[in-house]
């Protein structure tokens, strides 16, 4: 059942999370055709009488689907070339872009990957050294299918992976060197799926530093369109990301497909229309980094790409991948926890600070109600203190001249601090960034051929730091080594791990791929030794928020920019893809250090309220009493509304880019209550602003915000009128509220 407005109320919500029957998860289904059956999805594919895998459909269940017909050579190319195809080999007449490329020891370059067998698994066994989703036979099953390229011996097995509840279908493959000479992987797309013809429109997200995840609509016009990250990175630039949708599709209404790719490196997605009009979308490892070498008998896996279906638009869509992402992703303790309010020392102090100036922050942070303190950059390197940004990186032991005690003697005093309202003893969190070093260090001093370069190239430095080379596993033992030393040595119950710059000179094309791989190595090393600390990934701002983070991390700092006009668009944006529970987001001072804006306090706390991890980087000694009494409230609010943002279910009821007045709906799983954050960005004269149709409710129920009943209908039919009065002239602009809804 769907409402009027195209939404699904709680009961459809329900219905659709009901447990799984026979039919769903992953079948063989007759002659060798095959079913990946979710609540709301098929996906389909078959052999056919040449042993290809022919993709027939993917989208909402379609009972009584025909297999796709072939039509048959034509033209220049064979047969492949109006197939819908499901693992795109090179070099038979299909003139698009594989999914697989491999160049043979004898330099040739064509593969035929043929149906060999299949088998399926309860659950999904794990991938080696990569992070991906995981699940309980109750939760997801796995088809295995076997390929092979029988003139040269190389195997491939494709893994299909469905979870039922969430529309949600994962693959990956391993290729296997069953040859007699050495190959090179060229090409490596973890998914690829073969659309229809008709209107497609692609949307994606891209950015800079300060400026991330800006979200993009555009056509999928003839030719090839994608984007890639060959930082090394996932990226500012571009996310591991692209939602397909047929060009009638909105925010709530349609089908939508996402592809999401399940790793922290460079990553390439290409969505290509060719002579026939048939779509092929892609995803997975960049090839500029790839050139993979495989030796007989050796086997490599890619990363999981996960390919989401929703019929309720670009947010169902969005609440699939977050529901995913929360249950079988991200493996934290912390994920589904709560978290605490903190505050960070970096935009207040930068480098300039002494343990006293700390201390006396820490205390602050412990009476305005503040649950965490972090100690950013500069706490660290003794022959080469990190007291500005040019040494250091790379020393993980407390500068002694700037905690003349020692860091556990520090810690122990922060911990003393007893948090206002009884929220206990503060806790002490720190920020390191171990996969970087500067050449003013002691490491680069004992272990200048620990960086990454290329013979005799310059070492291009960027923030006058170089990046370890963490393919090699004396490197990543020295982080593990010296980070879990740090970690051990004091009470820390929060570590923000930093990465602030792209990889350039490389010693080979596969560094990067290699580097991924040692870089989860450390992570899983790390994470498994200390899995009480609650861990945040950081790239200077959003640089590296991806799928393959959140696996290790539950949280990432989504930007350096907190100016919350420009955060209402990277928050938004991000979360298109990643649960609003995985967003680190903090209130910093007015005018604002990135774009220089002056917005109320509680403007910048109610924007900063849409993520899951909520905090503070302000100077807490400048602020006025009214001031303090504000935070104190605001910090009383934010944890009200945290247990939304970490287990509720997001709709993003406008957006930034559309309207004057965005807002966000978190809706408890139970349905029984919600928040709603609401934005007014400018004032306005004379016009009647829209009201706010809400979403995700109980249609029967009847539901009270601010003492006011309603009918759950009434809020998803008809709407609220929030009150934006230009009574709070000279400030109109920045306004905000925050609305607790509760079924009576
Ligand atoms: C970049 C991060 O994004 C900032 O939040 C801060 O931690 C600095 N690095 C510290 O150098």
């Amino acid at each position: 059942m769907t409402a009027s407005n195209g939404t699904t109320s709680l009961n459809d919500r329900k219905a659709t999370n009901s447990a799984p029957s026979a039919d769903l998860g992953a079948r063989a289904l007759g002659d060798k055709q095959f079913a990946l059956t979710a609540q709301g999805a098929d996906y389909r594919f078959h052999v056919d009488a040449d042993g290809e895998l022919v993709h027939d459909y993917f989208g909402a269940p379609a009972p009584g689907l025909a297999p796709w017909e072939s039509r048959g050579a034509n033209g220049w190319g064979h047969k492949q070339v109006d197939e819908r195809r499901e693992f795109p080999d090179h070099g038979r007449g299909d003139f698009r872009l594989p999914a697989i490329h491999v160049r043979h020891g004898t330099g040739s370059t064509v593969s035929f990957f043929e149906y060999v067998g299949h088998h399926i698994i309860p659950g999904k066994p794990k991938l080696p050294g990569l992070p991906a989703t995981f699940g309980t036979p109750e939760d997801v099953t796995t088809l295995v299918v076997h390929l092979e390229d029988k003139r040269s011996g190389i195997k491939a097995d494709l893994s299909y992976s469905v979870f039922p509840k969430y529309n949600a279908i994962t693959r990956s493959f391993t290729l296997t060197n069953g040859g007699t000479s050495t190959i090179e992987i060229q090409r490596a797309a973890s998914f690829s799926i073969d659309f229809g013809s008709g209107d497609w429109d692609m949307v994606s997200l891209s950015g800079e530093w300060c400026r991330e995840a800006k979200e993009t609509r555009r056509k999928v016009q003839i030719g090839t369109q994608g984007f890639q990250s060959s930082t090394g990175h996932s990226s500012h630039y571009f996310n591991p990301f692209v939602a397909l949708l047929p060009s009638t599709t909105t925010e709530t209404h349609g089908p939508a497909y996402g592809l999401s790719l399940v790793y922290s490196g460079s990553f390439n997605v290409d969505v290509e229309r060719h002579a026939f009009n048939l779509v092929r979308a892609s995803i997975g490892l960049n090839p500029l980094h790839l050139s993979w070498p495989l030796a007989p008998g050796e086997s490599f896996t890619t990363p999981e790409a996960v390919a989401v279906y929703s019929s309720e638009g670009l947010g169902g869509m969005s609440r699939n991948l977050h529901s995913l992402y929360r249950n079988h992703l991200s493996r934290s303790s912390w994920t589904q926890r709560e978290r605490p309010v903190l505050l960070n020392s970096w935009e207040g102090m930068y480098f300039d600070f002494t343990a006293e100036m700390l201390y006396t922050r820490a205390k602050d942070a412990a009476e305005l109600g503040v649950s965490l303190f972090v100690l950013d950059d500069g706490w660290f390197g003794d022959k080469h203190p990190r007291v500005h940004d040019n040494a250091g990186l790379g020393d993980w032991v407390v500068n002694p001249r700037r905690f003349p005690a020692g860091l556990d003697a520090f810690v122990k005093t922060v911990n003393e601090l007893k948090v206002e309202g009884g929220r206990g003893p503060l806790k002490f969190g720190i920020w390191v960034e171990p996969e970087m070093v500067n050449p003013s260090s002691e490491l680069y001093e004992a272990h200048p051929d620990w960086v990454l370069h290329s013979g005799t190239h310059k070492r291009t430095e960027m923030r006058q730091q170089l990046i370890l080379d963490l393919s090699k596993r004396e490197v990543q033992d020295y982080i593990i080594e010296a980070i879990g030393k740090i970690l051990w040595s004091a009470h820390i119950e929060y570590v923000k791990w930093d990465c602030n710059r792209g990889m350039h000179e490389l010693p080979s094309p596969t560094t990067p791929h290699a580097y991924m791989l040692g870089l989860y190595r450390v992570l899983e090393s790390l994470t498994t030794s200390f899995p009480q600390i609650l861990f945040e990934g950081c790239a200077s701002g959003g640089g590296r928020f991806d799928p393959g983070i959140l696996y290790y991390w539950p949280q990432s700092w989504t930007s350096d920019d907190t100016d919350p006009i420009e955060r209402l668009h990277i928050q938004f944006g991000t979360s298109l893809v990643y649960p609003p529970s995985s967003m680190g987001c903090h209130v910093s001072a007015a005018p604002g250090e990135q774009v220089g804006r002056t917005t109320p306090l509680l403007f910048r706390a109610h924007v900063a309220l849409m993520g899951g991890s909520f905090g503070f980087e302000l100077e807490t000694e400048k602020m006025s009493a009214e001031e303090r009494a504000q935070v104190t409230e605001i910090v009383a609010l934010a944890e009200r509304v945290n247990p939304y943002v970490i287990h509720g279910d997001l709709y993003r009821l406008a957006l930034p880019d559309e309207s004057n007045w965005p807002a966000a709906l978190y809706v408890k799983p139970d349905g029984s209550s919600a928040v709603l954050l609401a934005y007014q960005i400018y004032a306005r004269i004379r016009i009647d602003t829209p009201l706010l149709r809400l979403q995700g409710l109980d249609h029967a129920a009847v539901y009270e915000i601010d003492g006011v009943h309603y009918t759950g209908a009434v809020l998803m039919h008809v709407g609220l009128k929030l009150d934006w009065k230009p009574e709070h002239l000279p400030a109109a602009d920045h306004q905000s509220k925050v609305l607790f809804i509760n079924r009576v």
